[in-house]
């Protein structure tokens, strides 16, 4: 149970969930901007909005996901940044690392699903607006992650954390297919919130 838990926390937390706000001013996001290195995307951001083609999506982060952040930072190789994710689920934190390649204007991550990434035109100086395709399990889901700069610290430490850095290094396809076989109806969804809901409320009582 712990095991299938730890799967959908995973891929959620690579799907880079966040609080499903509605993004204003949605006509000025729809121009593609060079990423002029990685610097500009370095840095501490919470995720303000999101929105995906992943049916029922909404419904999974509004019952789920309380906060969401990220921390990015250069990784050794130079065309590369470490993503650092937090997720408040439920009152407890799960956090993730993650590695991204950046080539093409491009960031792109293939293990344990693919994910491409481009920067989108946005009037805000502190935002990033990121559009995303995922495939995973065959199928192909595109979102819109709004950020915006974020200059406090977390409140992690007072937090207990779950890191899921380990769960996604040792997914496999068939995790990934699980998990799109549940995004593929409502009931499915539903499910998933029950299984995360039950498992997490084990969790706290252990
Ligand atoms: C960038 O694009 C070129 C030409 O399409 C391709 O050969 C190269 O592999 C791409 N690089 C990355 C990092 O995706
Ligand atoms: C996502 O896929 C579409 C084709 O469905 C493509 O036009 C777009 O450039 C892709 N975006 C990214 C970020 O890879």
């Amino acid at each position: 149970m712990m095991g299938l838990v730890h799967v959908i926390l995973a891929v959620l937390s690579l799907l880079t969930v966040g609080q499903s706000a509605p993004v204003t001013s949605c006509e000025s996001l729809t121009k593609q901007v060079e990423i002029i290195g990685r610097n500009q995307l370095l840095g501490k951001w919470m995720y303000i909005g999101e929105s995906t083609t992943i049916a029922g999506f909404k419904l999974l982060t509004k019952a789920l996901v309380e906060t969401s952040w990220a921390r990015i930072s250069a990784a050794d190789e130079s065309d590369a940044i470490n993503v650092f994710q937090s997720q408040k689920m439920l009152g407890r934190c799960f956090t993730a690392t993650t590695k991204m390649t950046l080539g093409n204007n491009t960031l792109s991550m293939v293990h344990p699903m693919h994910v491409s990434e481009v920067l989108l035109s946005t009037g805000c100086p502190d935002c990033l607006v990121l559009q995303t395709n995922f495939t995973f399990g065959g199928s192909t889901y595109k979102g819109l992650q709004f950020m915006r700069f974020c200059p406090d610290e977390s409140n992690l430490q007072e937090t207990e954390t779950t890191d899921l850095t380990t769960d996604i290094s040792s997914m496999n396809a068939e995790d990934v297919k699980l998990f799109d076989r549940f995004l593929s109806s409502s009931d499915g969804i539903q499910l998933l919130i029950k299984i995360i809901t039950t498992g997490l409320t084990g969790l706290k009582e252990n």
